[in-house]
């Protein structure tokens, strides 16, 4: 499967990074391709006047649409997601994260917070289309303290919390392998109805059109 994951710190070093680390890890095994896309790393001024045409906006816009699964992490600031993330989030289409499994991961300095992962993060995630929004893992920072030589290490109950999430990911292996099959198929199918070899005919009959979900 196709998994993206969206950092919205602009911390260099960074919990919600951590979060999001551990999680895309323990999803390698099941992934096909494999993205990061670290938001504070993207060209600032790009970013903040939405152009769409600069090939490393292109390119992460790219990312999430080609993804099947996305993980979506932040600090809590201000009660809410961060704004960088936000930023990022405004420049998808309006239903860019529709059909997809969406994984709200956050940070926060108390539990006091815990809350705006239900009334602000998953709000903008539904607006964008997403559906299938699996159980958030919020950590408080004792939840993720400082390692001596590894930045920031989780806690094993976090640890706990990340794995419940991700179970249901993981158990959908297949399902998502049988899409990005008929999906490759289509595209093949389709570049030929485009451009065909010499000697083959433009005419496609409907039993070359296997449709499999
Ligand atoms: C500007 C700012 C605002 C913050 N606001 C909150 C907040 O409202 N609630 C909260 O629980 N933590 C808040 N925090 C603490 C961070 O959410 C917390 O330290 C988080 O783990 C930082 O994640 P990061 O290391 O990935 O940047 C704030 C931190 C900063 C710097």
């Amino acid at each position: 499967m196709k998994i993206v994951g969206i950092l919205g710190s602009p911390s260099a070093t960074s919990r919600s990074a951590a979060l999001l680390q551990h999680a895309t890890a323990s999803l390698r095994h099941v992934a096909s391709s494999l993205h990061t896309i670290s938001v504070r790393e993207l060209p600032a001024e790009a970013l903040l006047h939405a152009q769409f045409d600069h090939p490393l906006i292109r390119q992460a816009l790219n990312e999430v649409n080609e993804a099947q699964v996305v993980l979506v992490s932040t600090p809590i600031y201000k009660a809410a997601y961060s704004g960088l993330l936000k930023s990022f989030l405004d420049l998808l289409p309006q239903d860019g994260l529709r059909e997809k499994t969406v994984v709200p991961l956050a940070t926060g300095g108390s539990i006091a917070h815990l809350l705006a992962l239900d009334y602000a993060l998953k709000p903008v995630l539904s607006a964008l289309g997403a559906r299938d929004i699996l159980d958030p893992v919020f950590a408080t920072d004792p939840q993720i303290p400082k390692h001596e030589t590894e930045g920031y290490r989780l806690l094993p109950e976090v640890q706990e919390r990340v794995a419940r999430s991700l179970q249901t990911v993981i158990d959908r292996n297949d399902e998502f392998q049988r899409l990005e099959d008929a999906a490759r198929e289509r595209e093949a199918l389709l570049s030929r109805l485009q451009a065909p070899q010499a000697g083959e005919s433009t005419r496609w009959a409907p039993r070359d059109v296997r449709w499999s979900t």
